[in-house]
C-alpha cells in the first residue's frame, strides 16, 4: 500500500493531542515534517513522532517537496493564508473546521484547491465513529421508520484563559457554536443524509466574559422535514455532559450517550417499537431497548487512512470541504436567527 507523504501545521494542539497518534497508526501514511511557532515545541514534536523534518514556518514545510498532503490544525485565523498556500505549493489539504473564519474566506480556500487541482477535506472526523456509521445504516435501513426528530449535543467547561484564541471572535468566528456545534450540525445532516435548510434559535454569553458565546441552544429544519435540536456549551462541567445524540422515528428511537466527542467510545441503545393501535393509557413499561453493537477504532486513524486513499487511488472524499462550509453556513444563520430574534434560511 502506497504511503502517503504528510507534513503537519500547527503541530501542537489538536493534532498532538490525537491527529497525529492517529496518524502513527494509519497504514496509509508516512509523517515528514511538522511545523510549529516555537523552535523547541517543533523538535520535541519532531522527536516524539519520529518525523524527517521539523519546521517553524508554514512556507518553508510546504516547500518541501517530499510533502504531498498537509494537515492544518492551526487556530481557524490561520487557516485562509496556510490552506491558500498549501494548494498553490500543489499540497492535498487535510483542513481543520472550521474552514476559515467567514464563508467568502471558506470559499476562496475552495477555489485555490479546485484551480491547483489538489484535494481539500475538512476535519469533521466523528463520521468516521463505528457507532455513527452504524446509526447511518440504521436509519437508512428504515429501522426506527420515518425520522421525525433529532437531537445533538457536544459541550466542554472552557473558563476565561488570556490569549486564548478560541475565545476572541476575531480569531475563531465564534464560540460553542462555531467551535463544537458544527460537528453536531455535520453529524446530524450526514446521518440522515439530508442538509439543513433553515434554522432560529439562541446564542448568549451567560457564564464567562469573553465576547463568543458560552451558550447556544439551536434548532435546525433539514431538507427532508426533519427538525433537530443542537445545543451547545463551554459551561456545563466535562463530568456532568452526557454528549447525547437521538432520533426518534415512527417505529423506535436510538439514543448515542458519549459518542459525540474525540474518542471512539460511548454506548448506543435502540427501541424498535411497531407502534400498532393507539394506546390511551400511554403505557411505556414494555419497551425494552437494546444496546446497539458496532466495530470501533480510533477516528482519527480512520480520517486521515481515508483521505490518504483519496489521494492515493481517487475515493470520493469522505468529508468535502464543501460540507464543512455549508454546515458553517448553518452556524452563521443561527447566530443571525438570534440576533434579529426571527429564524433565517441557509442558502
Ligand atoms: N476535529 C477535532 O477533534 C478538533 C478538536 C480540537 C480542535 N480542532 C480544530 O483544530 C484547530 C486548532 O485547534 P486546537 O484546539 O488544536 O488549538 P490549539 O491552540 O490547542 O493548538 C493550535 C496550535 O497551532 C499553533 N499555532 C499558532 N499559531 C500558528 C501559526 N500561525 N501557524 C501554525 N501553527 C500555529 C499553536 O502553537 C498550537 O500548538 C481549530 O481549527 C479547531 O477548531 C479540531
Amino acid at each position: 500500500m502506497r504511503k502517503i507523504k504528510w507534513g503537519v501545521i500547527g503541530a501542537g494542539g489538536i493534532a498532538d493531542r490525537r491527529t497525529l497518534p492517529g496518524m502513527m497508526l494509519a497504514e496509509n501514511a508516512e509523517l515528514i515534517a511538522v511545523m510549529e511557532v516555537n523552535a523547541e515545541l517543533t523538535e520535541k514534536l519532531r522527536v516524539k513522532y519520529n518525523a524527517k523534518r521539523g519546521y517553524t514556518s508554514y512556507e518553508e514545510l510546504l516547500a518541501d517537496p517530499e510533502i504531498e498532503a498537509v494537515y492544518i490544525a492551526s487556530p481557524v485565523v490561520c487557516h485562509k493564508d496556510q490552506a491558500i498556500a498549501a494548494a498553490k505549493a500543489g499540497k492535498h489539504i487535510l483542513l481543520e473546521k472550521p474552514a476559515a473564519l467567514t464563508i467568502a474566506d471558506g470559499e476562496e480556500i475552495l477555489k485555490a484547491a479546485k484551480d491547483a487541482g489538489v484535494l481539500i477535506a475538512s476535519g469533521f472526523m466523528m463520521r468516521y465513529h463505528g457507532y455513527h456509521q452504524k446509526v447511518k445504516e440504521m436509519i437508512a435501513a428504515g429501522e426506527i421508520g420515518q425520522v421525525v426528530s433529532a437531537r445533538a449535543q457536544l459541550t466542554c467547561w472552557y473558563p476565561e484563559i488570556p490569549g486564548a484564541w478560541r475565545q476572541d471572535k476575531s480569531k475563531s468566528g465564534g464560540g460553542a457554536l462555531m467551535d463544537m456545534g458544527v460537528h453536531c450540525i455535520d453529524l446530524i445532516e450526514y446521518i440522515l443524509g439530508s442538509k439543513t435548510v433553515m434554522t432560529c434559535g439562541f446564542n448568549d454569553t451567560r457564564t464567562f466574559s469573553y465576547n463568543v458565546d458560552d451558550s447556544s441552544n439551536i434548532l435546525i429544519k433539514l431538507e427532508n422535514g426533519v427538525a433537530a435540536y443542537v445545543d451547545s456549551h463551554f459551561n456545563i462541567p466535562d463530568e456532568a455532559a452526557f454528549c447525547r445524540m437521538e432520533f426518534y422515528g415512527t417505529k423506535g428511537s436510538i439514543l448515542c450517550e458519549g459518542t459525540i466527542g474525540q474518542v471512539e467510545g460511548g454506548e448506543v441503545r435502540a427501541v424498535i417499537s411497531d407502534a400498532g393501535g393507539y394506546n390511551a393509557a400511554q403505557d411505556r413499561s414494555t419497551s425494552g431497548s437494546f444496546k446497539v453493537e458496532a466495530k470501533l477504532g480510533n477516528m482519527y486513524q480512520k480520517e486521515i487512512e481515508s483521505f490518504g486513499r483519496s489521494v492515493a487511488d481517487g475515493t470520493p472524499l469522505t468529508v468535502p470541504l464543501e460540507d464543512a462550509i455549508h454546515v458553517q453556513k448553518v452556524a452563521l444563520a443561527a447566530y443571525a436567527a438570534s440576533e434579529e430574534g426571527k429564524y433565517c434560511m441557509v442558502d
